[in-house]
């Protein structure tokens, strides 16, 4: 038994599946009754998990079909769980037998080995696959759904690809309009050139390349978040580093707050236009667990793609010797561009339950009805 494969509070996502297995998918409980949901917006979302160059992605291009089996009618959620799923239909398990034995360093094969006793699903990487993350990407358009009918939004983008970084901040408007234009999912056109180029070359080297993502809500009220232990950045990260390859998570200035006085750190109060504001963003919109009313800023580091086709040194968990392996298969060279979408979903997810919590949500869907 795998536990933990659940998250929220009054919106809770259940996911299930595994790589290789017949489908994957998640449930969605707490979702209010009365919002408008076809299986064309899930397929919607699901669509961009695939940049449409195959350079710089696995040979693995499934055309996923989302289907909806339970919790919608006539168009409109029930409040009954939604089951989602989609089939895998594009497996090929064939290049992990010879590597049954073989933890891919970087990977979860060695952990997953011990912590199961052998039994887990290898693979493909079994639970701990990137595929795994269509669950989160369905759940992520439901909950996409419910902000967006409160006027809230999220958006993520790449900001940077090894050393290739965008180091301007693209407006909003950039954000929404170009960033799924570009394979690496990044909104400015020239930098992402050279991070595809530099995908390309480290796969051609026969290795790997990380980045960072960074993903922003907008019009998120003042006071959304349950502190202490449901305190909005703890949950967003919790929900974050779930997600397979995140290494680390900050908020607004981040690690580099630790380098900053007090006097430049601190965001300061204004009011304009009869609302309070904030003259800068250093505290990435949350303050004390608390959304501040500022957009909420979250960057999430995401590590090289373990498997590499470089010959590295392992072990033979049956022989328990020495070995080496080079893995074959249909690997992203960069998971980035399609760890996008899934930060943009796991943000959501996390917003949609605070903002029911808070009583944010069923009360609009009420008033529009
Ligand atoms: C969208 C996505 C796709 C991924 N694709 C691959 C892949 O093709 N090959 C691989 O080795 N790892 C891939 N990963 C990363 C592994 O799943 C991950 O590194 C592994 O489960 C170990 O977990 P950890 O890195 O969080 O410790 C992918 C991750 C994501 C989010």
């Amino acid at each position: 038994m795998l536990a933990g494969n659940s998250i929220g509070k009054e919106f809770t996502v259940t996911s299930f599946g595994e790589s290789h297995g017949k489908i994957v998918g998640a449930v969605v409980d707490g979702c209010p009754a009365g919002l408008r949901l076809a299986e064309a917006d899930v397929q919607a979302e699901l669509d961009r998990r695939i940049p449409v160059k195959p350079k710089i992605v696995s040979g693995r291009i499934e055309k996923d079909k989302a289907q909806i089996l339970s919790g919608v009618f006539n168009g409109f959620t029930t409040g009954a769980p939604i089951c989602m799923m989609v089939e895998n239909k594009e497996a090929d398990s064939s290049d992990y037998e010879a590597i049954k034995d073989l933890p891919r360093p970087g990977h979860a094969d060695y952990t997953a080995h011990i912590r199961y006793g052998g039994f887990n699903d290898y693979r493909g990487g079994g639970r701990f696959s990137g595929r795994v993350t269509v669950a989160l990407i369905m759940a992520g358009a439901v909950a996409k759904k419910l902000l967006r009918a409160v006027d809230a939004d999220v958006l993520a983008y790449t900001k940077s690809i090894g050393k290739i970084k965008m180091d301007r901040t693209p407006s909003f408007e950039e954000i929404q309009k170009r960033r799924y234009e570009t394979a690496v999912r990044c909104p400015d056109l020239a930098c992402a050139e050279k991070m595809e180029e530099a995908i390309v070359n480290a796969r051609k080297e026969g290795d790997s390349l990380g980045g960072v993502i960074e993903c922003i809500a907008l019009n998120v009220p003042a006071g959304v978040g349950e502190p202490l232990f449901d305190s909005l950045d703890a949950d967003m990260a919790k929900a974050l580093l779930a997600v397979p390859a995140v290494k680390g998570v900050e908020f607004g200035a981040g690690f580099g707050a630790a380098e900053l006085k007090g006097s430049e750190n601190n965001d300061a109060f204004r009011v304009q236009g009869g609302k309070v504001v904030a003259s800068t963003n250093n505290a990435g919109g949350i303050l004390g667990g608390l959304s501040s009313g500022m957009p909420i800023v979250v960057r999430v580091a995401v590590k090289p793609t373990p498997s590499i086709a470089k010959e590295q040194h392992t072990v033979d968990v049956a022989k328990m010797k020495d070995a080496a392996i080079k893995v074959k298969g249909r690997h992203d060279p960069c998971v980035v561009p399609k760890a996008v979408p899934v930060v943009e979903s796991a943000v959501a997810i996390v917003l949609a339950d605070h903002m029911i919590r808070a009583g944010l949500i069923a009360k609009v869907l009420k008033e529009r009805k």
